[in-house]
């Protein structure tokens, strides 16, 4: 370490997370590996948290995005809100009193976002300054990735974890003009907060070549634009008997239409066996365990439409002009509907959805601006300019 470094410690714990650091990791090394000399060396460490674990959800994101081990792995699993939010606290103290780094960042809005943020706001480093760079701080600064999403549902628990790591950052780093205004209209200092673009599209043309050879339609037997990409986890469609049912009814209706490629979440995986729901045997709903990151954007690129609850499918297929159903009633990502191709449905409206866009026209929208592979770069511009 030269005193012309900063450390920076990047937070991931969840599926959704590990895309959006893989083009920050990249950026980093980048410029790294050609420092400029007005500019500092960023020296990183990657903490897992380990909220997700199954190689399906975890590992397998690494190896496909290539991404390096994490330095560090929390492991704390899965538990109640609480529990988990917990554990990681008291695990990530441990982490930030023993290096000490300048920054902390974190990405997204999932428990490991909001626990990382809240330690790193109160710790107190011994000695009260960093040793080890010319920045001298109590407590390490903390960066958010994808910060002023809302969807003014406090019911979601990702919109807490949105509203406490906002209040608690110290650089807000934005996708979307929506964005500056929620964090303005929370009292958010507009010095704090920058407009930088999706990290999500970052990595999705970083790895649009190879998503586009994997081919996955047609390994599933499913033709090109004839069938239709579903993904739900959401506890608000999966952890009610009732709501997973009626949803289970209407894939089963679609699959009668057009196969139906379902890639099954763990938590919805684990509802289905605890409420006992019965999956039709039509050949056509493809239900099986989650895909990997090039499969999934391939489904969305050559899907019909994608019927899905998850906040990254609602930007990835506006950027490939894909229908999207975003089976919520609401949304933090606006302007996928304002200038994308997405549309909220609920469980009692989703069929009449669902027949619209099989049968009539739907927006195709465009690509909203600064979604456009460079938001890493501009982040990292920030880190130095602030330094
Ligand atoms: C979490 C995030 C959510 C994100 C989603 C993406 C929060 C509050 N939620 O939801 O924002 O959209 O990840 O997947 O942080 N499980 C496994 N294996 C795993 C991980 C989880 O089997 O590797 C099962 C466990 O039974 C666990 C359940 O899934 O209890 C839910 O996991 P959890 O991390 O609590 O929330 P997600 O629903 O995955």
């Amino acid at each position: 370490m030269t005193a012309n470094s900063m450390k920076l410690i990047l937070v991931a714990g969840a599926r959704p997370n590990f895309m959006k650091i893989a083009p920050l990791i990249r950026a980093i090394e980048k410029h790294n590996a050609s420092p400029k000399t007005s500019q500092m060396n960023i020296d990183y460490i990657l903490v897992h948290t380990g909220q997700h674990y199954d190689i399906e959800m975890s590992e397998a994101f690494f190896r496909d995005l290539e991404i390096p081990s994490p330095d560090i792995n929390l492991e704390v699993g899965s538990a109640s809100h609480t529990a988990q939010t917990a554990e990681i606290m008291k695990r990530f103290e441990k982490i930030l009193l023993q290096e000490k780094p300048d920054v902390v960042m974190v990405v997204g809005d999932v428990n490991s976002t909001l626990a990382c943020t809240l330690v790193a706001s109160k710790i107190e480093y011994p000695g009260a300054r960093s040793k080890t760079s010319n920045l001298h701080r109590r407590r390490p600064l903390i960066a958010h990735v994808e910060a002023g999403l809302r969807s003014f549902d406090r019911s979601m628990p990702e919109e807490i974890n949105r509203l406490v790591t906002d209040a608690l950052a110290d650089l807000l780093f934005t996708p979307s003009p929506d964005g500056n205004e929620n964090l303005k209209k929370e009292g958010i200092a507009e010095s704090k907060i920058k407009l930088v673009g999706n990290i999500m599209i970052d990595t999705l043309l970083g790895n649009l070549q190879k998503a586009r050879t994997r081919q996955t339609h047609k390994k599933l037997d499913v033709n090109e634009k004839e069938f239709a990409y579903v993904t739900l986890h959401r506890p608000s469609n999966v952890d009610d008997k009732s709501t997973l049912s009626t949803i289970m009814e209407h894939l089963d209706r679609l699959a009668c239409e057009i196969p139906v490629v379902f890639p099954v979440h763990p938590r919805t995986k684990k509802m289905l066996a605890n409420y006992a729901i019965a999956c039709s045997n039509n050949n056509n709903l493809k239900l099986m365990d989650p895909i990997g990151y090039h499969d999934s954007i391939c489904l969305v690129e050559h899907a019909r439409f994608v019927l899905t609850d998850s906040g990254g499918l609602q930007e990835e297929t506006t950027f490939f002009r894909t229908p999207c159903l975003t089976l919520r009633p609401n949304t933090e990502r606006p302007i996928t509907i304002t200038e994308g191709s997405n549309m909220l449905t609920n469980p009692g409206s989703l069929w009449s959805d669902i027949e619209q866009l099989l049968n009539g026209p739907y927006q195709k929208g465009k690509i909203p601006g600064l979604w456009d592979g460079k938001t890493a770069e501009r982040i990292l511009q920030h880190l130095y300019a602030m330094t």
